[in-house]
């Protein structure tokens, strides 16, 4: 499988704090069956201000730690951009790491705030758009407003927007209004792909098995095979496209 959202690269946001934590996460991910990370450290502007220039030399030397350690896991830089005016700026600039390629287009993991949706949000997935990048909204089966009614969603999907799901959601352990938005948006059709989001291994581990037997048992092996090897597969190898 491959997780196209994680938070193990040490030191530079909530996630791994240390290099052993980032190890240890490294480590479980193959022990769970995830052969390929794209590691998606935030970027939000005053909290964490990470961007492709100070995050690449802490990646090269993790993954030559990985490495190191003989931990056989694939790894690729991207972000996990929050919604906010610097974003539009970092992405002109290309300071923003994509996950990967969608039909030719750079594809930004677009985290929306928990409590809604601004009203901006629409206008900047369309400046994105105009800048040939295509948001992945990061788990918004875990955003309250599209919780409570899974069709505010709609236009972002109409605008080509792709979604990634967690996949502790779609098993349940972030609670029920959080399993149930997600089935909502399995049942559209409208996710894209089904990712970890880890931080740690104790609450939020990275694991990706369980939903991908979820997702079998409800929708079929090739629905669950599709959300966690072939779209995330396609993204990533679009990656060598430029
Ligand atoms: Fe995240």
């Amino acid at each position: 499988m491959i997780d196209l959202h994680c938070h193990y690269l040490p030191g530079v946001d909530d996630g791994a704090p240390d290099l052993e934590t980032g190890l240890a996460l490294a480590r479980a991910a193959v022990d769970n069956g995830i052969l390929i990370a794209v590691l998606t450290p935030h970027v939000l502007a005053g909290r964490w201000d990470n961007r492709r220039s100070t995050l690449e030399p802490a990646f090269e030397a993790f993954r030559r730690s990985v490495d190191e350690a003989g931990i056989p896991l694939e790894l690729h830089l991207g972000a996990e951009v929050h919604l906010m005016p610097a974003a539009l700026r970092l992405l002109e600039t290309d300071e923003l790491p994509a996950l990967g390629r969608w039909h030719g287009e750079r594809v930004i993991l677009l985290e929306l705030p928990d409590g809604g949706v601004p009203v901006g949000a629409m206008k900047a997935v369309e400046i994105m758009r105009r800048h040939g990048a295509v948001p992945m909204l990061a788990h918004p089966e875990r955003n309250r407003s599209i919780m409570r009614d899974t069709a505010r969603l709609e236009p972002f999907i109409d605008a080509g927007c792709l979604v990634q799901l967690t996949a502790a959601s779609v098993c349940g352990w972030f609670g029920a209004p959080a399993k149930r938005a997600a089935h909502e948006i399995l049942d559209a059709g409208w996710a894209t792909a089904v990712a970890t989001d880890a931080h740690n291994l104790r609450h939020r581990p990275p694991v990706l098995a369980e939903a991908r037997h979820a997702l079998a048992m409800r929708y079929g092996e090739d629905v669950a095979r599709e959300l966690t090897e072939l779209n995330p597969l396609l993204i990533v190898a679009g990656r060598d496209e430029g």
